[in-house]
């Protein structure tokens, strides 16, 4: 597709969305709130908003001494920089392998893309956070040892390795487009569009895949497991763009990526917020958002509830 024809459907190009909407709308005191994981999970924690488990917070050097004393309770977890975005710096580890040798535990790691990590070489990765290698304006970072999700069974031909993501974007409190992110072999247990994942656009009205893209390019097969991409349903639609319309509450940006994933027993829970959500989800979805921003600026209402917003997002869009 060529850039007019985007420009016709009204997609959003990046000066008008940081100018119009991203500035306009988001206070900049709330940055932090998204920016940060572990203030996203603090706050979201006092709003009964579910999310993964943050088994470790490591703030400086001196905690990864005795890392191995702490990381031998878990067995498995994802390596998270709390500064992140697009994927950068996370390693998902399905498998923690003890041995034993001498009489002393031997500790390595199973990663996503089935590679073996040693410890030194996770210390190392989890040292180059904190300097602040993967942290969104190079300042030095937090790491976070998180609980890993596993795949709700409903991805099994759909996700290669990791766990699928739905990202909504919600405008005024209100879901306005959505997709599903679904990891393949090259994004390594990731669903971050940057990391070659594919997006999946969704219809707000019912939760179904309209059209998916990998780097822009249309796709209709997932590259390694073959199925279509055509017949995905969502299950919990209502409850995941909820949850997404609540988040607008919780932090109060006028403009919000919420990442939400599906867990295989409690339903849809919180990944994290992003206050600068990327413009791929217009090319997943092969629609503008600027037609429904501009609605949502003329007839959204302050005073209603998540669940009313929902309604009103799922017969318009
Ligand atoms: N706790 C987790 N369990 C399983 N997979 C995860 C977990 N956290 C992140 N991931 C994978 O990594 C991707 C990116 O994670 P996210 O927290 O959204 O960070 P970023 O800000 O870099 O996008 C997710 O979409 C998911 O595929
Ligand atoms: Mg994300």
């Amino acid at each position: 597709m060529i850039f007019s024809q985007l420009k016709n459907l009204g997609v959003l190009g990046i000066n008008n969305r940081v100018g119009r909407y991203i500035l306009r709308h988001n206070a900049r005191s709330s940055y932090p709130l998204v920016d940060n994981k572990v203030y996203t999970a603090q706050r979201a924690k006092a709003w009964g908003i579910a999310m993964p488990e943050n088994y470790l917070i490591i703030e400086n050097y001196g905690s990864l001494k005795h890392f191995e004393t702490k990381i031998v309770n878990y067995d498995s977890f994802v390596i998270k920089p709390a500064n992140g975005s697009q994927g950068n710096g996370i390693i998902v580890i399905k498998e923690v392998i003890r041995e034993e040798k001498d009489g002393r535990i031997r500790l390595s790691f199973r990663r996503s893309n089935d590679k073996i990590m040693e410890l030194d070489e996770l210390k190392h990765h989890i040292s180059g956070i904190l300097s602040g290698l993967y942290s969104l304006a190079g300042q030095s970072d937090t790491a976070i040892i998180q609980q890993k999700i596993d795949k709700h069974p409903i991805f099994d031909k759909y996700s290669y390795g990791g766990i699928p993501d739905i990202r909504v974007i919600v405008f005024m409190g209100y879901p306005v487009m959505s997709m599903v992110r679904l990891p393949t072999k090259s994004s390594d247990g990731r669903a971050n569009l940057h990391q070659g994942a594919i997006g999946a656009g969704l219809n707000l009205s019912n939760g179904h895949t309209n059209n998916a893209v990998i780097r822009n390019q249309v796709v209709d097969f997932h590259p390694d497991t073959n199925h279509t991409l055509s017949d995905l349903q969502m299950p919990f639609w209502r409850e995941i763009l909820e949850l997404a319309a609540r988040c607008y509450d919780m932090v109060g940006l006028g403009y919000l990526g919420a990442d939400i994933v599906l867990t295989p027993d409690q339903g849809p829970i919180l990944l994290e917020l992003n206050a600068r959500p990327g413009l791929g989800i217009q090319i997943a979805n092969l629609a503008g958002l600027v037609p429904r921003l501009e609605k949502i600026r003329l007839e959204g209402e302050s005073n209603l509830l998540a669940r009313q917003r929902v309604e009103y997002s799922m017969k318009n869009f």
